[in-house]
């Protein structure tokens, strides 16, 4: 998992030779809204691109992660379906059922009954890499081929290819100090529940850390959103509880009125938690500062996961949880 960590910035500028070669077969016009569906590792690159253009896109860009689809989902809709081993059921069951109703689909995958599907029905696929072993290491091929399926469907500007190699660049520079930065707050955050908070536009930072202290480091967590919490997990803070740690991931693009509201917010939760940690993003985008967060971010699960014992790779129960779901 550290290799695929380090691996992250060389990812980005592979995905990006990718996406330059993304060619759409059925683009359609007119064009309603655009639905990801995707579970885990493969669902959370649709919330950050569903952020990123969250000010730009003329359509509504509607992530969901589960078996359902909503009733809107119908042509002039159309659908990413987002697998990376291309086997996930919740995903193939959304996909069955956008083929029904005749939504235009793009499958992003590595292979799997995705690709056989997509390539049996002459639906477009946007092929990635198969040679990672964990999906969720594999966000930066989500967010970049996303991006570009989003700029051919005529929906967004090309404004993120540079802020994805910019961010490679800032991320390897930074490397060394991330990591030990990621090092010591890991070793403070050992036999803690890591309660972490994100600003408005920057939550899916905090829900892939969330994420990956599960998934890496096989630890509980929980993440929330301000300004939503300030109107009901803020009140849960009344008694000291020495478990938990918080971690306040922090950017430029976080508008004054959240500041206060951590500012105001942190008064009253540090003192009843163990410690508290701020996490500045740098860079000179939205884009990188969020990925910079998220690299830091995964660095810190990696490092927890070796502090406390765990293989960051396996992810023994969602296999078993697979398994057991196919035998029935
Ligand atoms: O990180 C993981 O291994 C999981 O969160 C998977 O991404 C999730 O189970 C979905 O699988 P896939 O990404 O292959 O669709």
């Amino acid at each position: 998992m550290d290799k695929m960590i380090a691996g992250f910035p060389d990812q980005l500028r592979e995905a990006v030779e990718i996406g330059k070669q993304i060619q759409l077969k059925n683009i359609p016009n007119p064009l309603s809204s655009v639905y990801i569906a995707g579970m885990g590792g493969s669902g959370i690159g649709g919330d950050f691109v569903a952020e990123w253009v969250y000010d730009k896109c003329p359509v509504p860009i509607i992530v969901g992660k589960g078996y359902r689809l909503p009733a809107w989902v119908h042509p002039p809709a159309m659908a990413i379906v987002s697998s990376y081993s291309g086997n996930t059921e919740e995903t193939l069951s959304v996909y069955r059922q956008l083929q029904e109703r005749k939504v235009p689909i793009i499958a992003l995958t590595s292979g799997g009954q995705l690709h056989q599907y997509a390539n049996a029905s002459g639906t477009d696929s946007v092929l990635v890499p198969d040679n990672w072993s964990s999906p969720r290491a594999c966000l930066g091929f989500s967010i970049v081929e996303q991006s570009y399926i989003l700029q051919q469907l005529g929906l967004i500007d090309n404004f993120f290819e540079r802020d994805f190699l910019n961010a490679a660049d800032l991320l390897e520079k930074e490397t060394e100090a991330i990591r030990m930065l990621a090092e010591e707050i890991a070793g403070q955050l050992v036999d803690k529940f890591t309660m972490i908070y994100a600003l408005e536009g920057m939550e899916p930072v905090a829900l892939r850390f969330r994420q990956q202290l599960n998934e890496n480091s096989k630890t509980r967590a929980a993440h929330f959103c301000v300004p939503e919490m300030n109107h009901n997990e803020l009140v849960g803070w009344k008694k000291q509880d020495n478990h938990l740690a918080i971690v306040y991931f922090l950017s430029d693009y976080d508008s004054e009125r959240n500041r206060k509201r951590v500012a105001i917010s942190r008064e009253i939760m540090a003192p009843l938690a163990h410690s508290v940690f701020e996490l500045h993003a740098k860079g000179n985008s939205k884009i990188e500062q969020a990925l910079y967060l998220v690299y830091l971010g995964d660095w810190i699960s990696w490092y927890l996961a070796k502090a406390r014992g765990m293989d960051s790779i396996e992810v023994d129960v969602i296999d078993f949880l697979k398994k057991s779901l196919s035998e029935k």
